[in-house]
């Protein structure tokens, strides 16, 4: 759109100032023009009579440009806390770097990765590492290193996973002359396995919460990334990173993308990232002290047995769905800030069996959307009860069935030495 074309639009605005459409459409076209007071005039005018997303979009987008930073901020931050709108993040995220808030950006820029593990915006990450970058060492401080605020207490269950965390790994970090007294040597890592959604990612998290130290989760992608650029070096930096910043939760996600692929990739550069990682978990001398190293996989089959060779994962761990008193721990959890009436934990567990932690997230986020959805009606909050999720729980299908139906084969047909053997006794064969 042309000047010339915006000013006929205005024209016809003033013959019809109620025409929002046009209002709009101007609005639009001054931006895009780059006149940016005016095109928040008009947004101004347009959310005067009527409250709607795109303009207030755009309004912090003018805000942005003005370099006026905190009402764009706080547009962004209601239309964010309605529903995450991954085209907005930019803007946001932007905003709160003009506004020297680098912390809460880089805190913000995190937990939207989390949420969408494929989401990132190369400017935004670029800028919070350039300016957050200390002079002295380049990897001594990184900006996506995670300080979780959850710790075991949040997880529901797993009882004996948690067991083997502390007895392996946070115990030898606490009391290392302990240890040392015993000739036990620090180090290795635990795997988990098991269906989807039953806390193992979670669980990672609260490890690092448990022990207030730092969590770096090492996604697959960005493995395979390596891969495809040959560059072993960025895996180096990674351990670079979480040694230097000890003690540190190191979480290798969905392992066995790794493992499975070796054997394809033995000509190319894949293997070397391979090696290169099992270099690094073996660490030379004390290298590794202070690292607390997990990993998680839905098929422990695919895994390379390079993997589970000691010092590496020399722990592996099945995570089954959790049991019925897991069942009502995780409930009472989650449901602990929600508004609620006298809720029967126990009968519900009784109900979801078979259901993952993430299932019953679901359970309950369907029955939160039903209440909300009431209590916009009726005006006042409608707390949640026993029969609300009884009534919902039939809607939500169990997801860890499918899992076993794969685990089943391997764990009566390529159950070496046992490994499996926790699978077999899960499912009573
Ligand atoms: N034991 C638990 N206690 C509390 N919440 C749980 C538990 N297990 C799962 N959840 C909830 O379910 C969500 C999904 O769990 P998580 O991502 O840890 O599963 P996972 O085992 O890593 O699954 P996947 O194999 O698909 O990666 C968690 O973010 C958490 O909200
Ligand atoms: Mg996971």
């Amino acid at each position: 759109m042309d000047r010339t074309t915006i000013e006929a639009l205005e024209l016809a605005l003033e013959a019809s100032p109620d025409n929002l459409l046009l209002r709009k459409q101007v609005a639009q076209g001054y931006f895009s023009l780059g006149d940016f007071d005016k095109a928040k005039e008009h947004l101004n005018v347009v959310l005067q009579q009527e409250s709607n997303k795109e303009s207030k979009a755009l309004l912090a987008q003018c805000y942005l440009k003005l370099g006026n930073n905190s009402p764009g901020i706080i547009i962004c931050e209601e239309l964010l806390a309605e529903d995450i709108d991954r085209d907005l993040l930019p803007t946001y995220l932007q905003l709160l770097i003009n506004d020297g808030q680098i912390d809460e950006a880089i805190t913000q820029y995190q937990s939207y990765q989390l949420k969408f593990p494929d989401w990132r915006d190369d400017q935004i990450e670029s800028q919070l590492k350039i300016s957050t970058k200390p002079v002295q060492e380049e990897t001594a401080y990184n900006p996506f290193l995670e300080k979780p605020d959850i710790d075991f207490s949040k997880v529901g269950g797993m009882e004996n996973v948690k067991e083997e965390i502390r007895i392996k790994i946070i115990q030898p970090l606490v009391n290392p002359d302990l240890f040392k007294a015993f000739g036990k040597k620090a180090g290795g890592g635990i795997l988990m396995y098991g269906p989807p959604g039953c806390g193992k990612t979670y669980l990672s998290r609260a490890t690092a919460g448990e022990i207030d130290s730092k969590f770096l989760s090492i996604g697959i992608e960005e493995i395979m990334d390596m891969w495809l650029g040959g560059s072993e070096k960025n895996l180096h930096e990674k351990f670079e990173v979480a040694r230097k910043n000890n003690p540190c939760v190191l979480f290798f996600d969905e392992i066995d993308a790794l493992g499975s692929k070796r054997n394809d990739l033995k000509q190319s550069a894949g293997r070397n990232v391979i090696n290169q990682l099992l270099k690094e978990m073996d660490g030379i001398d004390s290298q590794n002290e202070g690292l607390l190293i997990l990993g998680a996989t839905n098929s422990p089959w695919h895994m390379d047995s390079a993997f589970l060779r000691p010092g590496r994962f020399d722990r592996i761990i099945f995570v089954p769905p959790p049991d019925e008193e897991a069942r009502e721990q995780i409930l009472k959890l989650q449901l602990a800030d929600k508004p609620i009436k006298e809720i029967d934990y126990k009968k519900i567990a009784v109900k979801t069996s078979d259901f993952s932690g993430a299932d019953i997230k679901m359970l309950i986020d369907l029955v939160v959307e039903d209440k909300l959805r009431v209590s916009m009606k009726t005006g006042k909050v409608e707390t949640i009860t026993t029969k609300d999720l009884l009534g919902t729980c039939k809607k939500v299908r169990p997801s860890t069935k499918e899992w076993f139906n794969t685990a089943r084969n391997y764990a009566l047909y390529s159950n070496v030495s046992g490994i499996y053997d926790d699978i077999k006794k899960y499912l009573k064969l």
